[in-house]
Formats: C-alpha cells, structure tokens, sequence
C-alpha cells in the first residue's frame, strides 16, 4: 500500500506555453508498461541521489550506505553495487548525540557527479560527517564500479549533515560550487566553492546576504564567449526582507557569481565579492487587482538549447495557505535574468525607511560583473576580483539585492494547478519537433516526497536507444518511454485528436513520430487537432466504438450517475439510450440531466432501464465513449446486497485495522463508494488487492459463500421479476461479477 503511494506519479503533458491544448495524462508507475524497474539488491533503495551518464549509458544512483552501477543497453539489465558507510566510529557517534540511527545516523549518499574521464564523484552525509570520494567507472563500454576506501576526503561544505536538508550543487571546471547548510546544527547557510586548486570561497555570514535560504538548483550559465563572463545561478527561497510581506514570508530568489570570483584583497577575503540576487514572481491575477503569488520554490529545469547562453529556465512553484493551496509553473528568459540584474540596485536609508531603487553613483566596476575585457578600461586593469576597489567590494556586500523582479515569459504561469490532492515536487521537460512545429512538454513528478526526474535527451537517435524517462523514488527507479501512442486508441482520427508531439499516424497506426524521417505517410497536427484534414482518406462518418459493454445499477426512486468525460475538452457529448433494438436520444429534463462528467438521474424509474450510449462529437469526427447498461434494483434489494456483502468484509477490515465503531461506520461509506466508484470490471482487482490488505483464507471462503447465497436468492428474485414483465425479452445478466 506505501509502495503504491509512494510510486504515484503524474505524467502532465502540456503543448504550447500559451494555450493548454492537451490535458493532464496521469501515469501510475505500476499500471504502466515500464520497460524496467529497479529497486535495488536489498529490499527497498532509498534512493538519494542519481546520475545518468548519456555517454557510458549507465545509471549510478546513490541511496543509504550503497552505490549502483547500471547498464543501460538494450538487452541488459546488470547491476553492480558499492557497499558505503559510514567511517568507522561515526555511525556510533551520531547515535551518540541523540540522532536517529535509520533515518540520519547512516551514509546518505547526497551527490553524484561526473568528475574525470574515468571517475565520479560522490558524497554521502557519513552520519552526520559528510564525506567524499571518488569511483572508477572506467571508460565507454566496460562496466567497472569501484572505490578506494582508503581515498576518502572530508565532505564538508560539499554536502549537508543532515540528510533531510536541502541543497544544490554544481560541478564545473574541477570545482564543486554548492548552496548547502555546511554545519551540524544546519544554521550555516553558504554558498561554497571547493575542490580544484584554487581556494575555498564562501558567503559572508550575513542575513542580507541568504536569509535562512533552502537551495533547489545550481547551474553555471555563461554570458557571452568570454570564460571570463560565466556565471554560477543558484535558485533558492529565502525569508523575505521587502515591505508589504507579513512576518516570516518566503521569497523565491536567483542569485548568481562570477566563475572567476577569487574574493578581495583587504575586505571579503576568500568570500563572493560578485553575488547579487534577485526575485523571481510567479503569480497570477486575482480579485480586487490582488495578486495570488506562488512564493515557494520546488523545483527547477533548465532546459538547454543550442544557444548555451539562453536555456529557459523551467519552475515549480507552490502557495500553501490556511485557505488556498496551488502550484504554478512559470518559465523564465535568462534575458530576463540578466535585466533584472542589470536594473537599479534595491536600498534602504536605514532600519525605519522604505526599500526604494538605489538612485546614487554606483562605483565601478558595478558589483556583479566579473572581471574580464568588459570591466578593463585604458590605464584600469582589472585581472581578477582582488583588483576591485574596497568601494565595490563595500557595495556589493551592502546591496546584494536588484530593485526589480524577474517575471516569467508572458508575465503568467503555463500551469496552475489549485486544490489537487497531490504536490508538484518535480520537473523535467521536452522539446519536442513535431509536424507543425516545436512543443515543450512537461513532465511532473507528483507525490508527497520529493522524487526524481531524469530526462536523458540523445542528440541523433541511436537504434536501439528509446527516448526514455527515468522516475525515482524511494523505493527504486523505473524506466518509462516517453512514446506511448499505442494508448490513443487504433483509429487516425483518435490518433490526430490526442495531438501528442511523440505521435503521428503512419498509415495504419498511431506511432512513433520521428522528424525529419522520409516517411510520406504521416498525418500529426499537434496545434489543432482536425481529423477532418489529416484523416482524408479514412472513414469519418464511421463511428469508432471500442467501448467494453459495463452494467450500472441504480436504486428505484433514488439517484444516478452515468459517467462520460470525453477525451478532448473541445468535444460535444451526446446520450443515446437502446431499448428493444431502438436508439434514440435521450430525452433531458428535470429529471435527467447532462453534465460535464456524464448523465444524472435525479430519481431513477424503472423505466429508465436500458443500453446508454455516450457519443462524443469533434470537428465531425464521432467516437462512442462509453456504453452502459442501466439496471434498476428495487431499493430494498441493493441495499441489503450491500449489508450483507458488507458484513461479509467487515471482520477482515475491523479485525485487521482494530476498528473502533466510527471507523466501522466510516468503513461502510467507503466500501460502497468504492462499488459505485470502481465499476464490476475493476472488482476483480479490489478483491484481489482487499484480500492481500485484509483477508486470509478463512474468512475469504466464509465471504465466498455468503455471497453464493445471496447470488441464488438474487437470481431467484430477478427471475420472479422479469416473468412478471415478460414481454422484455432479454437474457438475464450475470450479477456475479459485481457481487464478487
Ligand atoms: C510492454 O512493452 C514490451 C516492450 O516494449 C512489449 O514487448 C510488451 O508487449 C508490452 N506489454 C504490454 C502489456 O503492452
Ligand atoms: C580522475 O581522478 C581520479 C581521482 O583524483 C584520479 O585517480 C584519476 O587518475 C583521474 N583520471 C584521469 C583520466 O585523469
Ligand atoms: C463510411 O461509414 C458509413 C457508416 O459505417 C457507411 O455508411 C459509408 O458507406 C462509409 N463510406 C465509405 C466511403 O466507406
Ligand atoms: C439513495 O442513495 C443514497 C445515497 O447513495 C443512500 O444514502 C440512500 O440510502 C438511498 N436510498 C435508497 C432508498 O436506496
Ligand atoms: C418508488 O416510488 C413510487 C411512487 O412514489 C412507489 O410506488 C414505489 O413503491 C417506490 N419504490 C421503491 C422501491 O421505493
């Protein structure tokens, strides 16, 4: 039951950053076909970092005390494993200061990058001593996965002690740059650069600087084709300093430092002298001219494109109030950035005056700029950071924060996503080419533990390589292909309407699209979406049924739900209802009324017996959605199948949950939600996954047989009936799906 929860995952799949023209495709990990999945060599994973390496095509992923190694040929699915924990005596140490020995006091694996040629990098929290070393992997084509246990450096300011914080990092030029809490009371919040030969560089403690700051991303992006210009961004939240925010708020920042800051001279010795930051909105129109803004940071993707300077920069927001919870998706120009960056300086006169754009001279070279051919004037060199005046440094440790925001591309979120029952955690995104275009589609990971993503995009398409997502959890990693057309049904109007980018319809299938390929026969129109012009040749007018015929029951006198929701939000929906061979529409009234999610009996009659037939109607094109054959039981009957069916649960449940009589009365609402819900074709895998929860054989034969019983007396009943309305020729059906 955890497992299935926690494997949860959604995936969303968005075309178009301006119009939402597809809806969300819910995936769940464990009723998809996954081509793989990994949960480790000793029950459950743990997973904690990964990394996927495109060009060995392996999979490294880290988790409690372990490493892995895995192979991701075609055929091959070989796994192997290095044991980590912590240094001898520290695991007894952390247990020593009161932390818990499962979930802290163990070697978190934290960080998984790739180093050199042959080795990775890796660091784990080492029971609250973080510590790192690096793995030979080899070269291209051999698996090796091995580590020098005797090689092992101190971990500290690379990664947290504590493996629930947050942190995020980024590996450049043989230097580890890292926004982490770097102590063991998890107070010291920096910015860190490590490893290579220069020396350490770090925030100055200071809250102006990073106000309890969680970090989610870090990436170095670069400015122009001088080295000189790259910049390191971090994307963080932090508490808000700004007016207007009530105590304790939460703003999201991007902060940036250049790739060459080596510190100052006289002042800022060995610390940023380049960091500005500044805010990034998400946030939507709302009432009375205020605006909803999602100020929490969850997670970010950035989605390269051939111009390295430019990727966008993808971002999950949240807002969790008493009242309201939401999500956002905002995407962000790095031009935007870079304005915001270049704009006025935020300033503040003293303690009791108002924040305002600094207005003064800002000394040269203005803070934030790295040192390099722009900043060198004739008879004004500046190398490096250490040449800057002590008045730059001043200000720039004065007035890390820009005036102006960073809002997103069309100043609004491409999703948003209120009251859902689930969090958006993470992103990964796509773009794709299609026939009529590029779309970036999104993937969400969804859940209540941050999970991870792993988009692998391969320059040319090798032949056995098979676009791929990679979806972690906890509990282990599972492979999914993003292609997954066969889903649209079999016909090329099913195929066209789902306007998928991944698909196209090849002439007798909804397929594969590969751009650029020779294929003639290809019919895709992603931007909207009309068989009418890609399915010429094919039979319109012939209405695609491939519906499975389902039984409803209702309850005479009381109320009924046929439900319908057609695939497309464009198309129209029409109620056919068959009785005696004769179709007709149905008649709607007072009584019987169509709604966005299907047909509603307000009072159910027993005339109202018969097959109903769900029609859905776009740009001419007519699927039949859902055919339903509506049985009206007689109150009494239904209601003591259900005691009675019910009685034969509840010792199963009671004993196994030890139900007080609430629960007891809660469990009777539920197990007749779930038999209205789920539908007599699903029953067999409720009994299947209620029997694994609740019952063991015993009381699974007690249940079978009172259900037997009651079948016979149920049969003999309906016998009785259709005898007494007889002209009704039909066969009686068979109820014992539904009481199974
Ligand atoms: C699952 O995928 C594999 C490989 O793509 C395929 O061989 C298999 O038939 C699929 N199974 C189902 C039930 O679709
Ligand atoms: C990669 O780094 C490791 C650890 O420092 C070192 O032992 C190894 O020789 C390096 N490999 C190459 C190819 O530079
Ligand atoms: C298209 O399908 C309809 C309904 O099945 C049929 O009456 C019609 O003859 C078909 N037209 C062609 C060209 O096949
Ligand atoms: C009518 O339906 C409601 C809701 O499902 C239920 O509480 C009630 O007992 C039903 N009445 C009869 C007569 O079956
Ligand atoms: C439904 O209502 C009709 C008219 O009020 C009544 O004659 C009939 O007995 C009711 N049926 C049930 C099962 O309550």
């Amino acid at each position: 039951c955890r497992l299935l929860k926690e494997q949860k995952t959604a995936i969303i799949t968005l075309f178009e950053l301006t119009t939402v023209l597809f809806n969300l495709l819910p995936l769940d990990l464990l009723s998809t076909n996954r081509s793989s999945i990994f949960s480790g060599h000793h029950g459950q994973l743990s997973l904690t970092a990964v990394f996927l390496d495109e060009y060995r095509d392996r999979l490294f992923l880290g988790g409690k005390d372990i490493l892995y190694s895995l192979l991701l040929g075609p055929a091959s699915s070989e796994s192997k494993e290095i044991y980590w924990p912590p240094l001898p005596g520290n695991r007894e140490d952390c247990i020593q200061t009161g932390k818990e020995p499962q979930t802290e006091c163990a070697n978190f694996v934290r960080l998984l990058q790739p180093y050199n040629r042959t080795h990775l990098l890796a660091c784990g929290t080492g029971a609250f001593q973080p510590m790192c070393a690096f793995i030979s992997v080899g070269h291209r084509g051999e698996h090796v996965f091995t580590m020098d246990p005797t090689n092992v450096e101190n971990g500290r300011g690379k990664v947290p002690h504590d493996p629930s914080l947050p942190f995020a990092s980024t590996f450049n030029g043989g230097e580890l740059y890292a926004g982490l809490t770097a102590d063991f009371l998890g107070r010291d919040s920096v910015i860190f650069r490590s490893m290579g030969g220069r020396s350490t560089m770090r925030t100055e403690t200071d809250q102006k600087l990073l106000h309890d700051p969680k970090f989610i991303a870090a990436h170095l992006i670069p400015d122009n084709d001088d080295k000189d210009n790259d910049k390191v961004y971090f994307f963080f939240t932090e508490k808000a300093s700004e007016p207007g925010d009530r105590e304790g708020a939460i703003h999201t920042r991007v902060g940036r430092v250049c790739a060459n800051d080596v510190g100052g001279q006289r002042v800022l010795v060995n610390k940023w002298s380049t960091f500005i930051k500044a805010r990034l909105v998400c946030s939507v129109p709302g009432p009375h001219g205020i605006d909803t803004h999602f100020n929490q940071l969850e997670d970010v993707f950035l989605l390269r494109t051939k111009d390295e300077r430019n990727p966008d920069v993808y971002a999950i927001f949240s807002t969790i109030s008493n009242v309201f919870q939401g999500f956002a998706v905002c995407v962000y120009r790095m031009a935007d950035i870079r304005e915001a960056f270049n704009g006025p300086f935020a300033h503040k006169e003293g303690p009791d005056y108002q924040w305002g754009a600094f207005e003064g001279r800002v000394p040269y070279p203005r803070p934030g700029v790295c040192p390099s051919k722009i900043t060198n004037q004739p008879g004004r060199e500046f190398g490096s950071t250490k040449d800057f005046p002590d008045s730059v440094l001043q200000f720039a440790r004065s007035h890390p924060l820009m005036w102006r925001p960073v809002y997103p591309a069309l100043r609004q979120p491409v999703l948003v996503k209120t009251n859902i029952p689930y969090k958006l955690k993470q992103i990964v995104v796509d773009r794709v080419e299609a026939e009529d275009g590029q779309y970036d589609v999104m993937f969400i990971g969804t859940g209540n533990t941050r999970n991870n993503l792993f988009l692998p995009f391969f320059s040319s398409p090798h032949d056995f390589k098979q676009q791929a997502l990679y979806v972690g959890s906890p509990a282990g990693v599972a492979q999914v292909k993003l292609h997954r057309c066969e889903t649209y049904g079999k016909a090329c109007a099913e195929c066209c309407l789902a306007r998928d980018p991944y698909c196209a319809w090849d002439g007798s299938l909804c397929a594969r699209y590969t751009p650029n390929s020779k294929r003639r026969y290809r019919r895709q129109d992603i931007r909207h979406g009309n068989p009418v012009l890609q399915c010429v040749d094919q039979n319109l007018s012939e209405d695609i049924d491939m519906t499975e015929d389902k039984v409803v029951y209702g309850t005479e006198n009381n109320s009924t739900f046929l439900e319908c929701v057609p695939r497309s939000p464009q198309a129209t929906v029409t109620w056919l209802v068959q009785r005696d061979d004769r179709k007709e529409e149905v008649k709607l009234d007072e009584r019987v009324m169509s709604t966005e999610q299907g047909l509603l009996f307000r009072r159910l009659f027993h005339q109202d017996e018969g097959v109903y037939i769900c029609r859905s109607r776009e740009h001419g094109f007519m699927q039949t959605l859902t055919r339903l054959t509506l049985e009206v039981l007689q109150g009494e009957t239904v209601d003591e199948l259900m005691a009675r069916s019910y009685r034969a649960w509840m010792p199963c449940s009671a004993y196994s949950r030890g139900g007080s009589s609430s629960q007891i009365g809660q469990s009777r609402t539920w197990f007749k939600d779930i038999m209205q819900l789920i539908g007599p074709s699903n029953l067999p895998h409720v009994e299947e996954y209620c029997e694994r929860m609740w019952c063991n054989d015993k009381l699974r034969r007690k249940h079978k047989s009172m259900l037997e019983k009651h079948r016979q007396a149920q049969e003999s009943a309906r016998k009785a009936r259709s005898k007494s309305s007889g002209e009704r020729n039909r066969t009686p059906r068979d109820l014992s799906a539904w009481e199974e």
